[in-house]
């Protein structure tokens, strides 16, 4: 029976047993946002490291390169960590090794945590993740990145797109206040999320970084269907 529950934080993972769960880990500016869009445009598979030293190892192997720290695009590596960098072909049959501030490392943690399944979660591709996880009819884990282990606002308000959106077509039982917040947060915001979150820390963080467009991209809702999950310990199309 589906049900919701949502980890505000990384150092708040601990707290939740996400066993047989499918957890969606949430990281819309913009790691998940990223690896939706990069299985969108036709990866075959993004893997995600703690480390840039492991993403270079990775290159040995025929892998691009993508790293970024701090919203920059690290030196030496053939991407940063923009959705934008995945299209026109850029990534099109090939793997890409990735490592990003907060989003790879929660998709490292929660890989060996004994989860049924690990999406990634975005506005992107909301309508049919939600279908997807009606239909797995399993408990739900948003699994929300922020910031170096602080709260942000834009992976709380998609768990509450999200956990609003299942709730709203299967009346399913929300016994978690994380989730009945995060859905709250989205009501709040949604009618126009980009003003919302032009407060928010990361949002300004990367205007100063000249990334608005990456910013409006990654807020468009279900405008991306396929839906990315680990598969030998990759995010591949499933
Ligand atoms: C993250 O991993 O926290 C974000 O993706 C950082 C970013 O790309 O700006």
């Amino acid at each position: 029976m589906i049900s919701i529950e949502v980890v505000l934080s990384p150092v708040l993972l601990h707290l939740t047993d996400v066993t047989d769960s499918n957890v969606v880990v949430i990281d819309i500016l913009r790691a998940t946002s990223t690896i939706c869009t990069a299985i969108h445009e036709g990866a075959e598979s993004v893997i995600a490291v703690k480390t840039p030293e492991e993403a270079l190892e990775l290159k040995l192997k025929g892998y691009i390169t993508a790293a970024e720290r701090d919203g920059a695009k690290l030196e030496g590596f053939d991407m940063g960590n923009s959705p934008f960098e995945c299209m026109n072909g850029a990534v099109k049959g090939k793997r890409i090794a990735l490592t990003t501030t907060n989003g790879t490392k929660c998709i490292e943690a929660v890989s060996h945590a004994g989860a049924r399944n690990v999406l990634s979660g975005s506005f992107l591709n909301l309508e049919s993740l939600s279908d997807w996880l009606i239909n797995d009819n399993q408990r739900v884990v948003l699994f929300c990145a922020g910031w170096k282990d602080s709260f942000n606002l834009e992976d709380t308000l998609f768990a509450g797109a999200l956990g609003g959106l299942i709730h709203q077509k299967t009346g399913c039982l929300i016994d978690c206040d994380a989730a009945l917040m995060s859905i709250d947060l989205y009501e709040c915001a949604r009618v126009d999320l980009a003003s919302y979150l032009k407060k928010s820390s990361h949002y300004k963080r990367l205007s100063h970084l000249h990334h608005e467009e990456d910013l409006k991209y990654c807020l468009q809702h279900s405008v991306i269907h396929e839906i990315t999950g680990l598969r030998d310990g990759e995010m591949k199309k499933i």
